[in-house]
C-alpha cells in the first residue's frame, strides 16, 4: 500500500509517500520558520496563506520523488486535527480535491497520533535504533505497549500506547500550561536569541554550568507525584531574572541556558520514567521536536538504562513535524478498513481523550 500524507497543521508544509510497513518513499518538508521569525512565534494567518502557496508544489515534489502519480496511490491521508484552523483547512481541501479527482480513499489523521507512531518509520531501511541496550532485546522497533513522551512546540504529554488506534492511546499526564518547546521558545525570546529557541538554547547550554545559574531557575516539578507538567513558572522566573539583572552575556548566558534546560529536562525525564514504572511498561519512546534536545536524549538514556527500560529515539526528521508520520498513521487506518468522507472538517483539538486540565491543579 502506498499512501500520500499531507501535513499543514502549524508552520511546516509537508507531504510524503509511505507504505503501510513504514517505508518512507519520499518526505518533503517546507518550513515557514523564517517567515514567522520576526514575530517570535507562529502567526496563524501568515501560516495559512503560506500553506496555500506551498502545498501543491510540495505534494507534487513528494509524488515525483517517490516515483509515483496520484493514480498509483492507495489513499490520501491528511492532518485534520489538532492545529490552526485556517492552516489545517489548506491541507484538508488539497487532500479532498486530490482524493476525489483520483478516486482514492481519504483518511484524516490526528497529528498527535502521527507523532506517537513516527518511531515505526523506516528511512533508508533503518528504523529507530534502541538508544540503550537494556532490557536485552533483538527488536529494532518498540513493541506495543510503550510509554511515549511527546514534547513539541504545541504539545507536551506522556501517553501509554497499546496500539495505533485512537482508543488504544491513553494520556497519562500533560502540561497544564505551556508546552516544553514553547517554554524554550519564550525563554529564548526573553534572552534575545531568536526563534525557534530550542536549538540555540541547546547549543549554548552545552558549554554552560547549570549550578552557576541555579538561583535564577526553580525546579519544574509541579506536584511531585503527579504526571502533569507546568512550564510557565520557570519562564516567569527567567523573565524576572532578566528584568532585575538585564540580559546575561557570554558565559553567564550559557549558564542560564544550562540551568533552564536542565530544569525542563529533569521534569520530562523523571515523569516519563515514573509513568513507565507505574504502568509496568519496559519501553519508552521519544517524539516531537524537543526530542532533538541533546540534554534530554542524554539524561533520558541514562535514566532508562538505570531502570532497565529500553529507550527508542526516532531520527530527527521523524521527531519534528513531517508528512511521513501522517501518511503512515493514515495507511494503518486504511489497512483497518477505515475511511473518511469529503465532509471531513478541521478541528483545533486532538481526538485523544484529555485527562489534564489546562490551567488546573496545584502548582
Ligand atoms: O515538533 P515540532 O517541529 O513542531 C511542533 O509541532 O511544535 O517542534 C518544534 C519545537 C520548537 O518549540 C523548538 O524550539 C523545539 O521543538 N526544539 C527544541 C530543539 N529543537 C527543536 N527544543 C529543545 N532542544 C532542541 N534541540
Ligand atoms: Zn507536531
Amino acid at each position: 500500500m502506498r499512501v500520500l500524507g499531507i501535513e499543514t497543521s502549524c508552520d511546516e508544509t509537508a507531504a510524503a509517500v509511505v507504505t503501510e510497513g513504514g517505508d518512507v518513499l519520499s518526505d518533503v518538508v517546507r518550513s515557514q520558520v523564517a517567515l514567522h521569525a520576526p514575530y517570535g512565534g507562529v502567526v496563524p494567518e501568515v501560516a495559512a496563506r503560506d500553506h496555500a502557496r506551498a502545498v501543491v508544489p510540495v505534494v507534487r515534489e513528494a509524488l515525483a520523488r517517490a516515483g509515483v502519480t496520484a493514480a498509483d496511490l492507495d489513499g490520501v491521508a491528511v492532518t485534520s486535527r489538532p492545529g490552526l484552523a485556517g492552516a489545517l483547512l489548506v491541507g484538508l481541501q488539497t487532500a479532498k480535491g486530490l482524493a476525489w479527482a483520483a478516486g482514492k480513499p481519504l483518511v484524516g489523521v490526528d497529528h498527535l497520533v502521527g507523532h506517537l507512531l513516527a518511531v515505526f518509520l523506516r528511512r533508508d531501511g533503518a528504523r529507530s535504533t534502541p538508544a540503550t541496550s537494556a532490557p536485552p532485546t533483538s527488536e529494532e522497533q518498540p513493541a506495543f505497549p510503550y510509554v511515549a513522551l511527546l514534547a513539541s512546540g504545541g504539545h507536551t504529554a506522556i501517553y501509554r500506547v497499546d496500539g495505533p488506534a485512537l482508543g488504544a492511546i491513553r494520556e497519562l499526564g500533560a502540561t497544564r500550561d505551556d508546552a516544553a518547546g514553547e517554554a524554550f521558545d519564550k525563554v529564548a525570546k526573553l534572552l534575545g536569541l531568536g526563534y525557534p529557541g530550542g536549538p540555540v538554547v541547546d547549543r549554548l547550554a552545552a558549554t554552560g554550568d547549570a549550578a552557576a545559574a541555579a538561583e535564577a531557575v526553580p525546579a519544574v516539578m509541579a506536584r511531585k507525584e503527579s504526571l502533569e507538567f507546568s512550564f510557565s513558572g520557570i519562564k516567569s522566573a527567567v523573565a524576572r531574572h532578566v528584568a532585575k539583572r538585564g540580559r546575561p552575556e557570554g558565559q553567564a548566558l550559557n549558564d542560564l541556558c544550562a540551568a533552564f534546560q536542565g530544569a525542563v529536562v529533569d521534569a520530562l525525564v523523571q515523569k516519563t520514567v515514573r509513568a513507565a514504572r507505574a504502568e509496568g511498561i519496559e519501553r519508552v519512546v521519544l517524539a516531537g521536536g524537543v526530542a532533538a534536545n541533546r540534554g534530554l536524549r542524554a539524561k533520558m538514556a541514562a535514566a532508562c538504562a538505570r531502570r532497565g527500560l529500553g529507550l527508542f529515539v526516532p531520527p530527527f526528521a521523524s521527531c519534528t513535524d513531517n508528512g511521513a508520520m501522517i501518511a503512515y498513521a493514515g495507511a494503518l487506518r486504511l489497512a483497518a478498513g477505515e475511511r473518511d468522507t469529503l465532509d471531513l472538517a478541521p478541528e483545533t483539538r486532538t481526538a485523544l481523550p484529555r485527562v489534564t486540565r489546562k490551567g488546573g491543579g496545584v502548582r
